[in-house]
């Protein structure tokens, strides 16, 4: 079999049309191998999917931290889990992007049993398909933005020159190509956790998971950073991302509650739009027209955004 990472199967983008002037688009989620993906391109294809996930930490004593979690996760989705702290958000998060393994139930990424994965193969399956983006930046000090970013795709199976050609291409995507050669320590908050989306987006990943990626920032940085998140999206990455906080919530286009353990939609999952009786002046902006109020020039190719499904 081919690499287990790598998603192959029906839908092309433009992410596949070579593997070295890639526009970062995201990896195209298998289409092919999935029962319920359907003939035609209908909807986009499946990239994560869980049934009856359950994690318990073994204790003493015990945490059941996520029970009975059913979702599905299709390319081009922004979709935002909220919750309590303790809720069990960044577990689920945590067996999404392979880091950790679910003590019941069935995960397929990109349309593969994970379970069936070696530990090697999880990694490289981690490596190629997952973007992981935390609270903390977690860059090297020392070392710059371009390196840091390159550091990413170290285990990806791409040659160094290659790498930091793509870390500067990304680092651009992503606003900072005059901050590329700049250490962190010379950076801002929000200027490290956009070296650090970079690094994650730089390998083309099937999903950019978000765990708490405005936590330690301000609230102009935070702006920011949401900014670039929705552009992403925009442009066809499909995101997860996990924050406490419903204001950040509400900038993605599907939320989902986590509530001790388990996992719900919401209400807010539908855009919010003007009551036809409304006077224009109380009308609400829409949610998705403020989330894509561009700050940052273009961040991916448009061809890339197949994967798109708009609400
Ligand atoms: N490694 C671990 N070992 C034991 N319990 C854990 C571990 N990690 C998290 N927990 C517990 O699992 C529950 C969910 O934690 P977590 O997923 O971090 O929640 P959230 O991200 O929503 O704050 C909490 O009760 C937490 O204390
Ligand atoms: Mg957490």
């Amino acid at each position: 079999m081919g690499d287990p990472a790598d998603g192959q199967g029906g839908r092309r983008t433009a992410a596949d049309d070579g593997p070295t002037d890639h526009p970062h688009g995201p990896r195209a989620a298998s289409g092919g191998e999935l029962p319920d993906d359907g003939p035609g391109d209908e909807a986009p294809a499946v990239v994560a999917e869980l049934r009856g996930i359950e994690l318990t930490y073994p204790g003493p004593p015990p945490v059941a931290a996520v029970r009975g979690c059913d979702l599905q996760i299709r390319a081009g989705e922004y979709v935002a889990i909220t919750g309590a702290s303790g809720s069990g958000k960044s577990s689920l998060l945590n067996i999404i992007g392979l880091l950790d393994q679910p003590t019941a139930g069935a995960y397929r990424l990109n349309g593969l049993d994970v379970a069936q994965l070696s530990d090697g193969q999880r990694t490289a399956a981690r490596a190629r398909a997952i973007g992981f983006v935390f609270q903390s930046f977690h860059l090297i000090g020392q070392r710059t933005a371009t390196e840091n970013v390159a550091l990413g795709m170290l285990y990806a199976q791409v040659r160094r020159p290659e790498r930091l050609r793509r870390a500067r291409q990304t680092l651009a995507q992503v606003g900072l190509a005059a901050r590329a050669e700049a250490v962190p320590p010379q950076l801002s908050g929000g200027e490290q956790q956009r070296v650090a989306i970079a690094r994650a987006l730089a390998s083309q990943p099937s999903l950019l998971l978000c765990d708490e990626p405005t936590g330690n920032l301000d609230s102009a940085a935070t702006a920011t950073v949401l900014d670039l998140l929705a552009r992403l999206h925009d442009d066809g990455v499909t995101i997860v991302m996990i924050t406490h906080d419903p204001a950040v919530a509400r900038r993605a286009e599907r939320v989902l509650v986590m509530d001790d353990g388990r996992l719900g939609e919401t209400a807010d999952t539908a855009p919010t739009v003007a009551a036809p009786t409304a006077a224009p002046a109380a009308a609400p902006v829409p949610r998705r027209a403020a989330a894509r109020t561009p700050k940052i020039g273009p961040i991916l190719a448009p061809a890339a955004a197949s994967g798109r499904r708009r609400p």
